[in-house]
């Protein structure tokens, strides 16, 4: 199939350069100098890949990028510019460009780009949606949501109106899940099922009104157990990618019935492997890290005595950035390592003391009050191990801080039951909460919803309370806050050890 690609430059010389080579390539052209027309064609086609001049008048380059990735997401977009500067392919790519290219052109440069544009595409552009539905599909023992989010993911990678998936029931195709506008004929996607489940498949019908359905079977052992059937709008119509993609799905779609039953055992397996992997990936990442470190220190020396300015605050944000992902290794190394705990007598509420004015000095939201409330009748001390405590309180008051806008409250509390030994710490805030979604996966690995956030706090805190034999538990209302419980039972410390050591 031939790939189309759509070229505005205001420069008309270049123009017909561009679109000559570009033909020699075996391109599908377009090329205009106007950004309206460039906008109009993309009503009535897709194209495959766009270059757009940087500068023109009187919308340039970067803002018809934007323009066109409304209408569609994910063209790849290569900035062409005469006036190369860093600062300006920086910005070309972190606004959505694939790619810049320095005019004038260099022959292999622009054949290069345009190749890994076109290869690169797919995986770049769906690698999160794919995360997402492995995500799921590993922590989530609900079959429903994972063919939801398949069926979101499809919609959105292949920018089909709508998806269906249908699953084979007692000899009945019956929708399970669907994404996007609603089907303005069921009979049609199912017809469309029954003739892809009979092919084996993926197989391309004429739309409804118009445009195409494409379905593909959802293949378990024993042969097809359902489809995947998309609609596309009228002006789209399905590539080779998109059937691949559409295969993709529906075969990760066929893994969630297949182990529906299953789902709970895979998701612990899952997640234990994950974590081993991640330990020991973040421990091969260890040395490189520290030779780059050393590296970027010495460079940044060198800089500052030859009186390179620039290069040296150049070479200091490489060694700012080495120091965060060094301290993310390591934070992860911690986590894997072999759990063991180093009992002393702690002073449980000094510890906590301690985590809540560390956490306070992270913290930039402005007017938060802290309210604590010590039961004085809890023991002074008891033999627990003082880092890990320090490091799972650390994380749950941090996360309560993080939660809560300006004028909001954290609380922590504890309370102390002399007959059961029980010493149970509550940390409460009245800030954003959670929805049910997100509090279901605040315990895995690597689940966050902040820019920063490295996921594992909670996990963090949870094994550390389980390793003391305690219990955590969450409860969240959205809009209200979020009340973290750790139960502790703990043995007090005899008159004679008290005050040794905290
Ligand atoms: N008190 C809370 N209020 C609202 N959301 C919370 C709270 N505690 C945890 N969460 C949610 O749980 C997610 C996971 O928390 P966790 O502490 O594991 O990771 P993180 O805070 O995102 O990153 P990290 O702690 O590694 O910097 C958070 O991203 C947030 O969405
Ligand atoms: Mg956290």
């Amino acid at each position: 199939m031939t790939r189309r690609v759509l070229v505005v430059d205001d420069d008309a010389a270049i123009l017909e350069v561009l679109e000559m080579r570009l033909t020699a390539m075996g391109f599908d052209v377009m090329a205009t100098r106007d950004a309206q027309t460039a906008l109009g064609a993309t009503e009535d086609a897709r194209f495959d890949l766009a270059l757009l001049d940087l500068r023109m008048e009187p919308m340039d380059g970067i803002r018809l990028m934007e323009s066109l990735h409304e209408r569609q997401p994910r063209l790849p977009v290569l900035i062409m510019t005469a006036h190369g500067t860093i600062e300006t392919a920086v910005d070309a790519v972190q606004r959505g460009a694939f790619d810049y290219l320095t005019k004038p052109f260099v022959r292999d440069e622009l054949r290069a780009k345009i190749g890994r544009a076109l290869a690169t595409r797919r995986w770049a552009r769906d690698r999160e949606r794919l995360l997402a539905v492995g995500q799921t599909l590993a922590s989530s023992g609900v079959m429903d949501r994972v063919l939801d989010a398949v069926a979101q993911a499809t919609v959105e990678t292949t920018e089909a109106e709508r998806c269906v998936v249908f699953q084979l029931q007692q000899g009945r195709l019956l929708p399970m899940a669907s994404a996007g506008s609603p089907p303005p004929s069921w009979p049609a996607l199912e017809t469309a099922a029954r003739a892809a489940m009979d092919k084996g498949v993926p197989t391309t019908f004429p739309g409804i009104e118009t445009g195409a359905i494409v379905a593909a079977p959802l293949l378990v052992q024993r042969g097809p157990a359902g489809a995947l059937v998309i609609e596309t709008p009228s002006r789209v119509e399905p590539t080779e990618d998109d059937l691949e993609l559409l295969a993709l799905f529906s075969s990760q779609a066929a893994v969630a019935i297949r182990n529906t039953h299953e789902l709970e055992r895979l998701r612990s397996g899952a997640l234990a492997a994950l974590g081993r992997m991640a330990t020991q990936v973040a421990h091969e990442l260890k040395n490189p890290l520290a030779g780059l470190r050393l590296y970027a220190r010495h460079l940044e020396q060198r800089l500052t005595k030859t009186g390179d300015g620039d290069g040296a605050a150049l070479a200091q944000k490489i060694s700012g950035t080495v120091d965060h992902l060094a301290a993310v290794v390591s934070e992860i190394t911690a986590f894997g390592r072999p759990p063991e705990l180093h009992r002393a007598p702690v002073a449980l509420h000094a510890l906590l003391d301690e985590c809540v004015s560390f956490a306070q000095a992270r913290i930039t939201t402005e007017g938060i009050e802290i309210f604590r409330i010590y039961d004085p009748t809890a023991p002074p001390q008891a033999m627990l191990d003082a880092r890990e405590l320090r490091k799972a309180f650390l994380n749950l008051i941090l996360n309560g801080l993080e939660s809560l806008a300006p004028g909001g409250r954290l609380t922590v509390t504890t309370a102390w039951a002399a007959d059961t030994k029980a010493l149970t710490v509550t940390i409460e805030d009245t800030g954003g909460g959670m929805p049910d979604e997100t509090l279901s996966r605040i315990f895995d690995l690597f689940f966050t919803t902040k820019p920063q956030g490295t996921g594992l706090g909670m996990a963090i805190a949870r094994s550390v309370i389980d390793l003391h034999g305690g219990e955590l538990s969450v409860h969240s209302v959205v809009g209200q806050g979020t009340r973290v419980v750790a139960r502790l039972t703990i043995e007090p410390v005899p008159r004679r050890a008290e005050g040794t050591a905290t």
